[in-house]
């Protein structure tokens, strides 16, 4: 038995639950993704003074709605920011950057005071890494030195086809990392020349994450 009929109805629920948790007027960071894009819908009922993009992409939906986009260097810092993860663990560290937006994504939340993170229940996991691969957003010339230096931390990296990142860099998933350490490996990788950011998103965990399950939403803490 499920509340919901599909997994776009679990992404709208984690979404509408997310606008009670989020402060009214005030800027907000908006992070990416399918999830996100349902809560963008809902943010006129917020009455923002502004928001923040994590993406062009983001940007684009927010400005069709008659919200209005600012620059962070405009902004002194945020109240709160709001995405979607690929993986969330019980620490809510997550693995981010299914949509290539992961670099915009990490500095705009690592401005804000909250982190909410909405998510469906197939995104929480018990260790980061085992099914999704781990975005590396990398400069194009390092590509094939990342990738090797990601062989020798156990990873099998693939190049992402066809995909330009909205800062102009390339992204490499990486298959088969054994993440035990989420804090210690974002910053091995983050390490790395010619790496931009990488999707572990442990140094700046969520606050809380809105999770939409079979049964309900439930709002988890870090453990
Ligand atoms: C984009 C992201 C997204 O938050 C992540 O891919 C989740 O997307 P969705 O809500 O579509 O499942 O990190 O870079």
């Amino acid at each position: 038995m499920t509340l919901y009929a599909s997994q776009d109805d679990k992404k709208r629920a984690a979404a509408e639950a997310a606008i009670q948790h989020l402060p009214k007027g005030g800027i907000l960071g908006v992070g990416t993704g399918s999830t996100v894009n349902f809560l963008i819908d809902l943010l006129p009922e917020l009455q923002l003074e502004a928001a923040v993009s994590s993406s062009k992409a983001t940007e684009e939906r927010l400005k069709k709605l008659g919200i209005e986009v600012v620059d962070l260097n405009h902004v002194g810092g945020l109240d709160a920011y709001v995405d979607g993860a690929d993986e969330i663990d019980r620490h809510l560290h997550m693995i981010k950057g299914g949509g290539a937006a992961l670099t915009r994504e990490k500095i705009v939340a690592s401005t804000a005071k909250q982190f909410i993170c909405i998510v469906d229940d197939s995104k929480w996991v018990t260790q980061l890494g085992r099914e999704f691969p781990l975005p590396v957003e990398v400069i194009p010339m390092a590509r094939s030195a990342v990738a090797r230096k990601l062989v020798t931390l156990g990873g099998d990296p693939a190049y992402r086809e066809g995909v330009v990142t909205d800062n102009g860099n390339v992204i490499l998933d990486v298959y088969n990392l054994n993440i035990l350490n989420a804090l210690e490996l974002e910053l091995t990788i983050n390490n790395i020349p010619g790496v931009v950011t990488n999707g572990i998103f442990a140094q700046n965990a969520a606050n809380i994450a809105i999770v939409a399950t079979d049964n309900g939403i439930e709002v988890r803490k870090p453990e």
